[in-house]
């Protein structure tokens, strides 16, 4: 029997309503993606990867991460470093902040991450992961998840020892890329070891890598015996394809709501990064949203020229009138879970 994708699992104590989630990615999974990945199927939803120096030296900019949204539950917040006192410390800010899980990463190739001793390099330290896990599983109340890489070198199979032990250590999920980090993002995933891991441990192990539609992560559930996939790129200015994959026959969107979901997504994150960070972050989801929906090429490049968002929102309305309608109908924002002692400053963005 194939796996029911609208059919809820659970992290420990917290029930995850569908199979799939939205994976963590830096530089795109602000709080507004989050809550429309939400809105549009997944059960889970994850912060970029927040630092967890940021976090102890209460940087500005990094505490913005840390920003709840009544409508976000299930969240993760993922968290990276190397220092098992510190992470540990940084998992409370985050679980007070209403994370519902903290995760870890153990899988961020960058090398101004890992030459740190932090990411992808704990896949060769697993004394180190281990010690880390076990710090940071006694500081929280709630579920601590690891999302991992295969290994650093290509070839690697490093997940497959580290994977048990860190579940002995106190982890009660893991999330499996499985490229190495040599490999950044060429190749393909190798999910015949998400299927090993899933044999080796009694945690639900998620399956991260290259799930763009039902038929994959179908394909990928069946074929592994993971509790649930993460889908990273394929809901990049395309959360029609997270509906696709928890509903199977979705279509594709009109010109309309591709516009409207665009011109929601534009307005909530202004909110939350303030116009100026915003109009630089939005630029690249011009070309991902504009993929959808049949607007002429040179209609992503004008979006990108214009100086403002209100710019781009009265832009889009002209090219999709019917859109206006549409828009009214997103839920807005529900009242934000905010954290004590944040300086209010970074509300406003700027
Ligand atoms: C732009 C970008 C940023 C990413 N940032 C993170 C991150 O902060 N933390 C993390 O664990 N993985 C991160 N990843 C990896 C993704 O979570 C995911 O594992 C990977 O993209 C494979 O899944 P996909 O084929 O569905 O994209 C990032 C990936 C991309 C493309």
């Amino acid at each position: 029997m194939p796996v029911d994708m609208r059919e809820s699992w659970w992290i420990r104590d917290l029930e995850v309503p569908t199979r799939v989630v939205l994976a963590p990615m830096a530089g795109v999974s602000v709080q507004a993606f989050r809550r429309q990945g939400r809105r549009f199927g997944a059960g889970l939803v994850c912060s970029e990867m927040v630092s967890c120096a940021g976090i102890e030296h209460r940087n500005e900019r990094t505490l913005g991460y840390l920003r709840v949204a009544g409508d976000e539950h299930p969240l993760a917040i993922q968290i990276f470093g190397s220092d098992p006192v510190a992470m540990a410390e940084a998992a409370r800010t985050v679980a007070a902040a209403g994370a519902d899980v903290v995760d870890m990463n153990f899988g961020c190739p960058v090398r101004k991450v890992t030459k740190t001793g932090a990411g992808a390099h704990l896949l060769d330290d697993p004394v180190l992961a281990c010690r880390i896990t076990e710090a940071v599983a006694s500081a929280v109340p709630v579920p601590v998840t690891v999302k991992m890489r295969r290994g650093v070198e290509d070839g690697s199979r490093a997940c497959l020892e580290l994977g048990p032990r860190l579940v002995e250590a106190g982890a009660s999920a893991l999330a499996l890329h499985p490229r190495s980090a040599t490999q950044m993002y060429t190749g393909y995933a190798d999910h015949s070891l998400t299927a090993e891991l899933v044999a080796r441990v009694d945690v639900p192990v998620i399956a991260s890598g290259d799930i763009t539609s039902h038929a994959k992560a179908q394909a990928v559930l069946d074929a592994t015996g993971a509790e649930a996939v993460m889908v990273g790129r394929g809901a990049q200015g395309n959360p029609w394809a997270l509906r696709e994959i928890v509903l199977g026959d979705a279509g594709p969107p009109s010109r309309e709501e591709v516009a409207a979901e665009l011109i929601h997504f534009v307005r909530e994150t202004v909110r939350e990064l303030g116009e100026r960070r915003a109009s630089s972050f939005l630029k690249k989801f011009y070309g991902w949203y504009l993929g959808h929906g049949r607007f002429p090429r040179p209609f992503k490049q004008e979006l990108v020229q214009m100086k403002s968002t209100d710019e781009v929102v009265t832009r889009l309305l002209a090219a999709a009138p019917g859109a206006a309608e549409l828009v009214e109908q997103i839920p807005l924002a529900a009242d934000e879970v905010l954290l004590d002692g944040l300086p209010i400053s970074i509300y406003g963005g700027g």
